[in-house]
């Protein structure tokens, strides 16, 4: 193709603001307010939606003043400039920031050791040496090569979207999936009766367990003493092998090759394993987890945030790392009737009349030294439960 030139470009209308800044706003960004210091000392700041990455070696970092901002003219005599990045809870913060004057009343911050402002509850901040001030149009493009930096709490970012403030949200956790969530805790209700008699009977806890897209969540608890908090309706727990083995290939719930792709790309041995068990448990009707090297207490922590609907992708990555850990607790070959186990877990599918599993029937709180035979009672018992609840579920889900 011959390369085109300007002249041969047809002639345009001249671009709109206002169109321009419509469109534009299609874009979100997050929100930094960069700090520093005035000729006279005084703190200053000013809030950009124009932060960036933009070099790892040499590190520099960007972002985009006016040329007509009056902070910005003052922020050039700063020694050294200071991003900080807003968490989703400072709105607040920006607001201040927006104000002529006095920016700095009823915001914490200190000082680096050079002196710039580095705010408080942010989740990152980054200073910076000036590296370039670049000429761009009714802006400034600046350069900036990064002397310090670090990441100050896990939370969710504040974003700007459509001229409005606003949060990262994880995809699986958008609004259709509670309408989803609302629906399966309904049609748990049809087990209650027998779920509270089977707590009652045996002391422990009684859950049952519902696919919902990505993830899989408590919907319905027994137990005599109150559900614990990681058992709660609505925890949730991601579909990522060796969790939510009774479910795959059923409907709502990932196939066989999907929950195998989403096994950690470790190694091989990884993915193997997780055929092993998701075999055992195919061929045995039932599911067994033993504690083990991650301890229940930081487990159901992991739980608990990944549940939240501040959810962080680092915590969703944190619980899915502490799980791979604990992978070979999942599913031994065999339970040996003689020996002792100190199971966390046992489950058994519950079946709607075309033998689709609907949900999991799931018993916790076993005592910590259980006999191989008692726990092949136990399963046997949950069994007959899960038959009894496969038989009320109404009509819709059958
Ligand atoms: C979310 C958000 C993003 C902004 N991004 C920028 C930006 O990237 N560059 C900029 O010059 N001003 C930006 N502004 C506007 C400035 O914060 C400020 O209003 C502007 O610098 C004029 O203030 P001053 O003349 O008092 O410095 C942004 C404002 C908001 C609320």
């Amino acid at each position: 193709m011959p390369e085109a030139t300007a002249l041969d470009l047809p002639r345009v209308e001249p671009i709109d603001p206002q169109h321009m800044r419509h469109v534009l706003g299609s874009y979100p960004t997050g929100v930094a307010i960069i700090t520093g210091r005035a000729a006279d000392g005084s703190p200053l700041g000013m809030v950009v939606g124009t932060f960036n990455s933009v070099s790892m070696d040499p590190p520099l970092v960007s972002f985009m003043p006016m040329k007509s901002s009056y902070t910005f003219s003052a922020l050039r005599e700063s020694r050294t400039f200071c991003v900080n990045i807003m968490a989703a809870d400072q709105e607040g913060v920006c607001g201040a920031f927006m104000r002529r004057e006095n920016k700095f009343e009823g915001v914490d911050w200190r000082e680096s050791p050079t002196g710039s402002p580095i705010l408080e509850g942010t989740t990152a901040w980054i200073e910076c040496e000036w590296s370039d001030v670049i000429d761009a149009g009714d802006h400034y493009f600046v350069l900036g090569a990064v002397r310090e930096l670090a990441a100050e709490r896990n939370c969710l970012p504040l974003l700007f979207f459509q001229r409005g403030y606003g949060r990262f949200t994880p995809g699986s956790l958008m609004a259709s999936d509670y309408r989803s969530l609302a629906a399966a805790i309904r049609t748990a209700e049809c087990g209650r009766q027998e779920m509270e008699l089977l707590a009652n009977e045996l002391g422990m806890e009684v859950s049952l367990l519902a696919p919902l897209g990505d993830e899989f969540a408590f919907v319905a608890t027994a137990n005599a003493e109150g559900p614990s908090h990681s058992t709660m309706p609505g925890t949730r727990l991601p579909f990522v092998p060796p969790l939510g083995s009774l479910m795959v290939d059923h409907p709502g719930a990932p196939s066989r090759q999907d929950w195998l792709d989403r096994a950690p790309h470790t190694s091989r041995e990884v993915r193997e394993v997780a055929e092993i068990q998701l075999r055992r448990v195919q061929e045995r009707g039932w599911s067994v987890t033993l504690s083990g090297e991650v301890n229940s207490r930081t487990l159901d922590e992991l739980v608990d945030a990944f549940s939240a609907p501040a959810r962080t992708p680092e915590n969703e990555q944190r619980l899915i790392d502490a799980l791979q850990r604990m992978a070979a607790c999942h599913e031994p070959a065999d339970i040996d009737p003689t020996a002792i186990y100190s199971p966390l877990q046992l489950s058994v599918p519950v079946r709607n009349p075309e033998g689709n599993v609907v949900m999991v029937l799931r018993l916790s709180g076993l005592p910590e030294n259980t006999s191989g035979t008692e726990i092949l009672d136990f399963i046997h018992r949950i069994r007959q439960s899960s038959t009894a609840i496969g038989l009320a579920l109404p009509h819709a889900v059958r």
